[in-house]
């Protein structure tokens, strides 16, 4: 008799079949699992931002303001203790002799050597003008009023641009006998944005996206034959007096003229307050714009609190808030 086939039992089917579609559809399910993982995710964080905008109907100002109110509350209910925003630290390096400062500006910022070394480079060489130099009440009476006062050793500028104020510091110092005398000049030469749109800048040239406001400085100063006079540190604000202070260089005389809102005044005084090094006749730290609007009068905001905190008397001279510290706090 002819027997059937036998048909393999069920469980050897079964797993016949699931053998089978484990290897084909391995990835597949992958697949899925991914894609399902990736909409959850994505579903999950728009939800999250429809959230914030429907709930609140607010634009984002008026969030940003509600954040900065629920601070301002912790800290006046006295939750926190000591704000990040009011710590700028405290201890700066052991001096540096004034007769040393510049030579350890150019050994640590440039490698040693002059930045004037075979200057101008080729790219940029018939873009700069012989002389080209613009300030804001860079030449305001101030400047004569407390170098002749201060007799500084070291003057440090936050803000230098093309250079108006600082060269006209340099060549009251010579005037006044005072040859030793070095400006240090901190500035990240990048302006702000859009100031090449103003009428005095519409004829600042422009290499790739930079303004060459560092190389037209440079050429200022060699045009006035204060190479040697100046020095100058192409970093942004704070992280130039942080390096400053930790190097140790000290400056009788200090002047704040970089970013005029609030927290950038603010930073800036606070950060070149450390730097403060009085002499026998002192010490000052002063800044231009106490008068004016710029940036929502954010420089005299933020004077004005220096003075609350530190107790002391903002002077005024001409557009400039003058501290004149006799000893150190
Ligand atoms: C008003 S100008 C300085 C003018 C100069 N004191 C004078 O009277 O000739 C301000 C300068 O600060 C610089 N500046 C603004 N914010 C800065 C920052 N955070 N760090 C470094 N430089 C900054 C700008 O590049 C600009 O050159």
């Amino acid at each position: 008799m002819k027997r059937e086939p036998r048909s393999p039992p069920l469980h050897h089917h079964l797993h016949y079949s699931s053998k089978k579609i484990s290897s084909f559809a391995k990835p597949i399910v992958y697949f899925l699992c991914l894609l399902l993982a990736y909409s959850v995710g994505y579903l999950s964080s728009s939800t999250r931002n429809n959230n914030n905008y429907s709930t609140n109907n607010k634009p984002p100002v008026d969030h940003v303001n509600s954040v900065v109110a629920r601070v301002n509350t912790v800290i006046s209910n006295g939750l926190i203790t000591e704000p990040d925003h009011n710590n700028f630290g405290a201890v700066c390096g052991k001096a540096v002799p004034s007769q040393d400062i510049r030579h350890k500006i150019l050994d640590r910022v440039f490698k040693g050597t002059s930045p004037w070394q075979n200057f101008p480079p080729i790219h940029v060489d018939n873009l700069l003008r012989k002389k080209w130099v613009k300030g804001w009440g860079s030449k305001g009476a101030v400047f004569e009023n407390l170098i002749r006062k201060v007799r500084p050793k070291t003057i440090i500028e936050v803000g230098t641009f093309l250079g108006a104020s600082a060269l006209h510091m340099v060549e009251l110092t010579r005037r006044l006998g005072l040859d030793d005398t070095k400006v240090v000049c901190i500035d990240d030469f990048r302006g702000w944005p859009g100031f090449s749109d103003h009428p005095r800048m519409k004829d600042m040239k422009m290499v790739n996206g930079d303004v060459l406001l560092m190389y037209q400085f440079m050429q200022n100063v060699l045009h006035a034959n204060a190479t040697e006079s100046i020095v100058y540190m192409p970093f942004s604000s704070g992280s130039a007096l942080e390096k400053l202070c930790e190097w140790g260089v000290f400056g009788e005389l200090i002047e704040v003229d970089a970013g005029h809102d609030f927290h950038s005044a603010w930073s800036d005084i606070n950060r070149a307050f450390k730097l403060l090094n009085p002499g026998s006749a002192g010490g000052v730290i002063f800044g231009h714009d106490y008068f004016t609007a710029a940036d929502n009068r954010g420089v005299r905001r933020a004077v004005n609190l220096f003075a609350r905190v530190h107790n002391l008397t903002v002077q005024v001279d001409g557009q400039h808030w003058v501290f004149h510290i006799t000893n150190r706090l």
